[in-house]
């Protein structure tokens, strides 16, 4: 039996593309806030002893978490046989540690209370910071996907002679990859955060690279410091304008205009998080791990 896929708002594009992808129907629900606040959710669709898909980016999680809850408590009574959580973007990836008394871990008890939740989980690129696996914090089945070989043919096909730029050691590994399918040279700069809005960068010698386009590429553009810096230092160093790439385009307040007022020579993420600035879509890796999960599951 076909399962359904539903949308958290904002996300029905996504899901709607996934649902034709798997040849699933398309989940119809109401989610509504109540004058006081409280949310309204109401489950429509036929889901007994049916997979049900949920897809939620979950940037500006806070908000979407109580709905996402009682969507997901609607299709366990309904009789939903598996739940299963499409988070492109996975929120609270970065508090992995306290490095203060006091202070709540967040990536751990998110994963709890997903886990407790959904059966398994699909996401794209997850913060994993100081965790080598999602699995030391979720206690269900998940299925990692990675952008890094659809960020390189986009690449591939529509910077020429590019020089790909990762802002810190941390993004080594993944820039040093979607350069070597780009078949383009990188290089990786130093980054010292300074507080949650400030960030210094440092610039290897450039000279050498004064021809080629400049890519920046992160996994996330939050409040796009990182990439403002290290676009401001490229362009006083005399490169060319650069292309700045992200996975996740989280996009705080009021980054993405700064980035292109900074001087950012365009602004291009995965479709992770819906904005304007998608323009490569994980669609193809999101249908390929669910089809994966459902055979393991
Ligand atoms: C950091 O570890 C990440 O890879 C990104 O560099 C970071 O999240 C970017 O944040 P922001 O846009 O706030 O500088």
């Amino acid at each position: 039996m076909n399962e359904t896929v539903f949308a958290l708002p904002g996300n029905e594009s996504l899901a709607g593309s996934l649902a034709k992808q798997l040849n699933a129907e398309t989940g119809r629900l109401i989610l509504r806030r109540f004058p006081d606040g409280e949310s309204y959710v109401r489950v429509e669709s036929s889901v007994e002893d049916k997979p049900a898909i949920v897809v939620a980016a979950l940037r500006e999680p806070d908000d979407k978490f109580l709905p996402l809850v009682f969507l997901a408590a609607a299709l366990e009574d309904l009789g939903a046989k598996k739940i299963i959580l499409v988070a492109p973007y996975l929120a609270y990836m970065r508090q992995d540690r306290r490095f203060k008394k006091g202070e709540a871990v967040t990536s751990t008890c998110f994963a709890r209370l997903i886990s407790e939740r959904f059966d398994a989980l699909v996401t794209v690129d997850p913060h994993l910071h100081r965790r080598s696996s999602l699995d030391e914090i979720y206690t269900i089945p998940s299925v990692v996907l990675h952008a890094a070989s659809l960020i390189s043919v986009w690449i591939r096909e529509k910077i020429e002679n590019p020089l790909l730029i990762g802002p810190d050691s941390e993004s080594e590994q993944w820039v040093k990859s979607v350069a070597e399918v780009a078949g383009a040279p990188y290089v990786v700069l130093e980054k010292v955060r300074r507080g949650d809005r400030e960030v210094e960068i440092s610039i290897p010698h450039v000279d050498r690279w004064r021809e080629k386009t400049p890519v920046l590429v992160d996994d996330i553009i939050s409040t796009a410091r990182t990439m403002i810096e290290t676009v401001i230092h490229l362009k006083r160093a005399g490169m060319p304008a650069p292309v700045c790439v992200g996975v996740h385009a989280v996009f705080a307040g009021n980054a993405y205009e700064d980035l292109l007022a900074a001087g950012a020579g365009g602004v291009y993420t995965c479709d992770t998080i819906p904005h304007r600035s998608n323009s490569i879509s994980v669609l193809p890796l999101l249908t390929g791990g669910v089809l994966y999960l459902q055979e393991k599951l």
